[in-house]
């Protein structure tokens, strides 16, 4: 089959773009707004797109509350999601009034964070502690703004917890990360292979 996205023409009972581009890693943002309140949301449009600086993404489709904190405030934390508190991820999601902590809603405990003054996850496996830089609100080739606000951050601390640093190396299978592959599906690290690659292959 072929159509064509930004038409919708797929004629498929849900649209299966967001399973084609999959599994996309969740950033499990903890934010803070200037008075102090705390917030904790998915977004699953995110991502790490570069190293050097370490530099994260996320995308809200309009002005969420992770995207006002962090720019009223310039700091976040990408809290990694993992199957144990697969509920909690989702149950983050819901729409609470601004102010309203999502920690409190979903029974998670706060740990501080080392840099920055929103806390991560109390027991998560990794978190990584983020300065905000800038956002950009994405322009269609119809040359309209859309709702979609981009927000990069730089990685400014990692957390690893301990247990999970295995011969030198995050073990993400022991993690159990999950991430989002479109409809309502996830999944989960459960193996990993290696290839190595050819001379020249650098990055
Ligand atoms: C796994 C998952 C991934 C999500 N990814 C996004 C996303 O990338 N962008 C977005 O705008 N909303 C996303 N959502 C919905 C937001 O989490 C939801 O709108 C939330 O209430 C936003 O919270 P906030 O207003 O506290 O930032 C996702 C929800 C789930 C469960």
């Amino acid at each position: 089959m072929f159509y064509h996205p930004s038409e919708r023409d797929h004629g498929l009972p849900h649209d299966p773009l967001k399973a084609i581009v999959a599994p996309r890693p969740i950033g499990w943002i903890s934010s803070q707004d200037s008075e102090g309140r705390l917030n904790l949301a998915p977004y699953s449009f995110f991502n790490l797109v570069a190293d050097r600086p370490p530099i994260v993404m996320f995308s809200s489709y309009g002005r969420k509350d992770s995207v006002r904190n962090v720019e009223e405030t310039g700091e976040f934390v990408c809290n990694l999601t993992t199957y144990d508190l697969r509920e909690a991820v989702n149950a983050t999601s819901a729409g609470l009034a601004h102010g309203e902590s999502e920690f409190d809603a979903a029974g998670l405990a706060t740990e501080a964070s080392a840099l920055v003054k929103p806390p991560r996850i109390a027991g998560v496996a990794a978190a990584l502690e983020c300065r905000y830089l800038k956002s950009d609100v994405l322009v269609g080739l119809d040359g309209q703004r859309s709702s979609n606000i981009i927000v990069y951050g730089e990685i400014v601390g990692c957390f690893i917890r301990d247990d999970l640093i295995v011969d030198g190396r995050f073990d993400m299978t022991a993690a159990r990360t999950i991430a989002r592959c479109g409809y309502m599906d996830y999944a989960t690290v459960e193996s990993l292979f290696v290839m190595h690659r050819p001379a020249g292959g650098g990055g």
